[in-house]
C-alpha cells in the first residue's frame, strides 16, 4: 500500500481521468478534480483556465498535480482556429497552473499527459526513444510546446511527461470510433494500412500514472505496450466483434477529403520504444492486442 497523498487532477473528468480517479481512490489517496463544471459533492472543483479563474480550495495541501487537460485532437477538423485551440488548451492551461505554484507549497510532483506522436513520421522502422528530437509536423510541435510549458514546474518539483499512445477502452477514444464503422459493415483499413499505431490498454494507462506517482518519475516516458499497423488493428477489432471486413482500404486521398489535415492522425504512424518505462520497474498487464480487445469487449 502506497503512502496516501493529496492528488489534484486537472481534466480528471475525461476518459483517462475518470478511470484514474477511481483507481487512486481505491488506493486510498485523497483525490480532487479540476473541471470547468464544478460538482463539489464529488470533489470536482471549478476553474476556467481561459479566463484565469480557479477555486483556490482545490489547491490546498496538494502534493501531486496531474494535468490531463486538452481539447480532443480528433474531435473536429483542423482549421487554423481549431489548431490554436488544441495548442492553447494544453500550453496556456499549463502556464496557468504553473502560475498557481505559490498556492501549492506542498507540491512535490507534476505529471502531465503528453503525446507519443512527437517524433515525426519519417523513420518508418525506427522505435523512437525519449531522447530523439521532436518532429516538424503539427502534432509533434503541439507536444514540444506542451512539454516545454510543463518544464515551468521543474524550477520547484519533479516533472513527469507521459507520452501517451492510443488508449484502448470501450468507453471512448479510438476503439469505439473504429468499432462503429465495423459494426455498420463499413470498416476498412485506412490509407496503405501499414502505418503504425502505438497502443496501451486503459488499465495499463492508469497504472502508468500510479507508477509515476509511486516511483516519483521525472522526465519523459513513452507509454505504449506495443505497436500494430492500422490494417492489423482493424482486422483484430473486426475479429473481436465477430464482424466481416469486406471493403478495400479507404484511399488516403479520400481520408484527406473527409478530414483535411487531421487525416494525419489516422494516416501517419510511428513506433516507439518503451524500455525506459520498463527499466523504471513498470510491468504491463496487456501486451497482446487480440487478448486486450477481447477483454475490453467480453
Ligand atoms: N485517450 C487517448 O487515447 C490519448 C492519446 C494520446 C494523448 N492523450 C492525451 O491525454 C490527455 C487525457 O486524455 P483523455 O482521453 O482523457 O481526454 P478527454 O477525455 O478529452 O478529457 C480531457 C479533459 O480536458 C478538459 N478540457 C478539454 N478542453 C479544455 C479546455 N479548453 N480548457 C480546460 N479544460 C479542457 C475537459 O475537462 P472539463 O470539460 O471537465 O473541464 C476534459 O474532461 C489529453 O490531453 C489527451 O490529448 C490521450
Amino acid at each position: 500500500m502506497s503512502t496516501q497523498k493529496t492528488i489534484l487532477i486537472a481534466g480528471g473528468t475525461g476518459l483517462i481521468g475518470r478511470a484514474l480517479v477511481k483507481r487512486l481512490k481505491e488506493l486510498g489517496h485523497h483525490v480532487r478534480v479540476l473541471s470547468r463544471k464544478a460538482d463539489l459533492e464529488k470533489n470536482i472543483f471549478g476553474w476556467n483556465p481561459n479566463d484565469k479563474r480557479i477555486d483556490l480550495a482545490a489547491l490546498e495541501n496538494v502534493e501531486v498535480l496531474i494535468n490531463l487537460v486538452g481539447e480532443g485532437i480528433a474531435d473536429k477538423r483542423w482549421s487554423n482556429r481549431r489548431k490554436q485551440a488544441l495548442i492553447d488548451s494544453r500550453v496556456d492551461t499549463t502556464h496557468f497552473l504553473a502560475s498557481q505554484l505559490d498556492s501549492m507549497p506542498h507540491l512535490s510532483h507534476y505529471i502531465t499527459a503528453s503525446g507519443i506522436n512527437c517524433y515525426g513520421y519519417e523513420n518508418y522502422d525506427k522505435k523512437h526513444k525519449e531522447t530523439d528530437p521532436f518532429g516538424d509536423d503539427f502534432l509533434s510541435q503541439v507536444v514540444q510546446k506542451w512539454e516545454s510549458a510543463a518544464d515551468k514546474f521543474a524550477v520547484r518539483v519533479k516533472v513527469a511527461k507521459i507520452r501517451t499512445s492510443v488508449v484502448l477502452a470501450k468507453e471512448g477514444g479510438a476503439v469505439p470510433a473504429i468499432a462503429k464503422t465495423i459494426n455498420n459493415y463499413v470498416g476498412a483499413p485506412l490509407g496503405s494500412g501499414k502505418q503504425w499505431m502505438p497502443w496501451i490498454s486503459m488499465e495499463d494507462m492508469v497504472e502508468v500514472y500510479v507508477h509515476a506517482i509511486e516511483k516519483e518519475l521525472d522526465g519523459a516516458y513513452n507509454a505504449l505496450a506495443g505497436s500494430v499497423t492500422n490494417k492489423e488493428f482493424t482486422k483484430a477489432l473486426a475479429k473481436t466483434l465477430h464482424k466481416p471486413l469486406w471493403l478495400p482500404n479507404v484511399p488516403s486521398f479520400v481520408m484527406y477529403l473527409l478530414l483535411g489535415e487531421m487525416s494525419s492522425v489516422v494516416l501517419d504512424g510511428l513506433q516507439a520504444d518503451n524500455s525506459k518505462l520498463l527499466d523504471s520497474g513498470f510491468a504491463f498487464k496487456h501486451t497482446r492486442l487480440e487478448e486486450t480487445l477481447s477483454e475490453i469487449y467480453h
